[in-house]
């Protein structure tokens, strides 16, 4: 990737990362009161300072941060249930873990690797939440319909 191409894919993160904290402040609104939505409140404040890394890192690259936002909170809430919005929400999470690992194998700034290091870790710890919460309710929702 030259330069250009790596201000391109963090324009593209950016753009994703935006819709992300749209995604949170979504999935919070109907959540009642507790860990539950505690998590999800983290999810919506990690996206936000994703959104933070990213400008940095663009801009540490000579590049001007996109004000764009991709579809994805769209998407998310066109689907009816909760499950399903949680699981697509990790897989997104994921989509951006492996957009992080593609600039992590390029030479990128110091400062901009370690945070961008940081972000993938914290999409990884997240994704994992979101498979237990789904598997949980399924696990639930299967209980429910056999007793
Ligand atoms: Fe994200």
């Amino acid at each position: 990737m030259d330069t250009q191409e790596k201000i391109a894919a963090l324009n593209e993160l950016l753009e994703a990362e935006r819709a992300g904290v749209e995604v949170g402040t979504l999935l919070k609104k109907n959540a009642p009161k507790g860990y539950f939505r505690n998590y999800l409140l983290k999810i919506e404040a990690d996206e936000a300072v994703s959104c933070a890394v990213i400008e940095r890192g663009v801009r540490a690259l000579g590049g001007e941060p996109s004000k764009g936002q991709n579809d994805f909170a769209e998407k998310v809430a066109a689907l009816p249930t909760l499950i399903e919005r949680l699981d697509l929400l990790a897989r997104g999470q994921w989509w951006v873990v492996k957009r992080i690992d593609k600039l992590l194998a390029e030479e990128i700034p110091a400062e901009v690797r370690s945070e961008l290091e940081e972000m993938r870790h914290e999409h990884v710890v997240n994704v994992d939440w979101c498979n237990e919460q789904v598997a949980e309710m399924k696990a639930e929702a299967e209980e429910t319909a056999t007793t």
